[in-house]
């Protein structure tokens, strides 16, 4: 397995990594299709694109990767609103694919399907990683040829994602849709984001473990041109990783 690491020495410095990893993948293409990630971990990605401002970053379409079920439109934690908040509406990218996280469930699977078919398949993904090896929501046991689906969230997505729920969001959605392990192997570039201690036994395991669908990020093991950004706590516990300070 080949990929590049980039060693992040503080939030800033990840930001600004991650941001020119990203704009230069995206020059190599003509207003590519790419798929980003919500979470906390790509705030600091978020913050530097916003910063570089919209003329020096080069054109592309935003296509979701995943999104809760069962909310009410305009839920502030849908993972649609957080990417307009942060990113969609301060530097005006426009979709070539996104969830309504709003509609009814089977509707919803069925339109993106249908979408998805008529589509091209993304050229860049950034992604993240769940606390159980999760990719978008493809949980433990997901197959690594399953295509967008709705799937029911773990347990421990569960927990770890309710966190920062508050009262007035109403219950933790059950179930979400997201983009599937076969979609995010067909991506010509990933670049994946990964932050903090907690994120260090997952990250090792993902990259260095055996290749199994209990563990979905796994599949990177064998992913062509791929970018792992993250920072010292982060590669902890990746083998004899010991960058120099
Ligand atoms: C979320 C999303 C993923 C994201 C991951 C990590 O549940 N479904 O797309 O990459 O979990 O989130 P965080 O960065 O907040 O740890």
């Amino acid at each position: 397995m080949k990929y590049t690491v980039i060693v992040a020495n503080n939030e800033t410095d990840f930001g600004i990594k991650a941001a020119s990893a990203f704009t230069q993948a995206v020059r190599q293409y003509d207003k590519p299709d790419v798929i980003l990630p919500t979470g906390n971990t790509p705030l600091p990605f978020y913050a530097a694109l916003r910063e570089m401002r919209a003329k020096k970053i080069p054109a592309f379409f935003y296509r979701q990767l995943d999104e809760y079920l069962g909310l009410w439109a305009g839920h502030r934690k849908l993972f649609l609103e957080e990417m307009k908040r942060n990113l969609l509406e301060p530097l005006r990218i426009g979709a070539s694919l996104s969830f309504n996280g709003a509609a009814d469930p089977q509707g919803e699977f069925m339109r993106v399907v249908t979408a998805m078919k008529s589509l091209k398949p993304a050229k860049i993904g950034v992604i993240g990683i769940g606390g159980n090896g999760h990719v978008g929501f493809n949980e433990p046991g997901s197959s690594f040829f399953d295509g967008a689906r709705i799937i029911k969230l773990a347990q421990k997505t569960r927990e770890d994602n309710s966190k920062d729920w508050e009262f007035q969001d109403g219950p933790f959605p059950t179930h979400a849709i997201t983009l599937g392990i076969r979609d995010l192997r067909e991506l010509e570039q990933t670049i994946l984001l990964v932050r903090g201690e907690g994120k260090a036994e997952i990250l090792a395991k993902a990259l260095t473990g055996p290749v199994t669908q209990d563990v979905p990020a796994s599949y990177l093991q064998n992913q062509r041109n791929m970018t792992v950004i993250a920072d010292r706590t982060a590669l902890s516990k990746m083998p004899g990783f010991n960058p120099p300070l």
